[in-house]
């Protein structure tokens, strides 16, 4: 396992972080995973084992039921907490309450306290800001989010599926109070859905925060049960919960090169597909879900994929980005200003 600094953090985190969306199996989750607390445990002990010290949770993952599993399995297993990052998020509705959901200063702080109690800790490393809140300013939520870290309650903030404009607001805007800003970013970035590559990574890149690709198998379709014609996709995750939304023509297409891809290394289509999201400029630690053991071990062994020049050649032609405005604008703008 190699390890990278979180952004412009002192912080070191593995090349892989370990997803914890399968535990639980509560309401929309239980297409998702459905695993209980042995389950949970032989997951984490692969999971350190391996080296990796990252783990991703959220208070919406089963409606909480994802904390409590992984808090539970620290105990149960004996780890250090010190040695592991934990992060989780706030965002989603979790109750009836008018306001159980969303970014408020109330809802953050709240929700704060209640993901402590289901970790059994005494703080989070990172709390990602789950998604966009219409309806609270953002001058409201970095305010509150530098509050919660003054607390001692959180370490680091970072944020997911924001659009750029919003996150480079917020950055502004905690710039000019002098108050705790994201550190990182977790977004849906795979070879099913390389959107990011427009404006979040370039903001990144330029803000040298910290990239976390969530789904990089695209919830499954990148696993090697898809393919153009495939008959029996049972059981799997995406025959029941059909998410991330992706271009799935053009995906049996990439899952075509890939495949042959593998069969030249000899490892399957789902470690390709890690190795690629893996090896791109930018990426800190990709977040990996698994729902046992088996498929675990493979995600981790990906880490071991050398991918070629050639093979990066064949696997870009068929994946990337068609050209967008005003992105071929700058790209011909920018012929100008290199040296030769
Ligand atoms: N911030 C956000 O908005 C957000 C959103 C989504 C996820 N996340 C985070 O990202 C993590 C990973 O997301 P994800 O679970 O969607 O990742 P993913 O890697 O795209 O999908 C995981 C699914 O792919 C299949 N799979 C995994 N490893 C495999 C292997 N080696 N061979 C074949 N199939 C394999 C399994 O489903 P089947 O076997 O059923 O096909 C597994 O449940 C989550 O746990 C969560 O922490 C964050």
């Amino acid at each position: 396992m190699k390890y990278n600094f979180l952004g412009n953090t002192g912080l070191v985190v593995s090349e892989l972080c370990f997803g914890t969306m399968t535990f639980g199996g509560k309401g929309i989750w239980e297409a998702i995973g459905k695993i209980q607390q042995k389950g949970v445990n032989d997951l984490m002990k692969v999971v350190v084992n391996s080296g990796i010290n990252f783990i991703d949770t959220a208070n919406v993952y089963s409606h909480g039921e994802s904390e409590k599993l992984l808090g539970q399995s620290i105990k149960d297993l004996g780890f250090n907490r010190n040695d592991l990052v934990i992060a989780t998020k706030v965002r989603g509705r979790m109750g009836e309450g008018l306001n159980n959901v969303g970014l408020s200063r109330y809802h953050i702080f709240y929700s704060v306290d209640e993901s402590l109690k289901r970790l059994q800790l005494d703080h989070i490393d990172i709390l990602y800001v789950h998604g966009f809140d219409p309806k609270t300013p953002v001058e409201e939520i970095m305010r509150s989010l530098n509050d919660i870290v003054l607390t001692g309650k959180v370490r680091y903030i970072a944020i997911c599926n924001w659009p750029a404009w919003v996150v480079m607001k917020a950055l502004g805007i905690a710039e000019k109070h002098g108050w705790n800003k994201f550190v990182g970013m977790q977004y849906f970035y795979s070879l099913a859905g390389r959107d990011i590559e427009r404006e979040i990574m370039p903001l990144a890149a330029d803000q040298n925060l910290a990239m976390m690709p969530w789904s990089p198998l695209a919830g499954g379709f990148l696993g090697g049960k898809y393919h153009r014609g495939a008959k029996n996709t049972e059981g799997s995750r995406r025959h029941s919960f059909d998410f991330p939304p992706i271009n799935k023509e053009k995906t049996y297409d990439i899952i075509d090169v890939i495949t042959e891809i593998g069969k030249q290394h000899d490892v399957s289509v789902a470690e390709i597909a890690l190795a690629w999201v893996r090896l791109q400029k930018g990426v800190t630690s990709t977040i990996i879900g698994a729902k046992d053991v088996d498929q675990l071990h493979a995600n981790i062994k990906s880490t071991e994929v050398v991918l070629t020049a050639d093979d990066l050649k064949k696997i870009d032609e068929v994946s990337s980005l068609p050209k967008e405005y005003p992105g071929w604008m700058a790209e011909r703008q920018s012929a100008d200003r290199a040296l030769k």
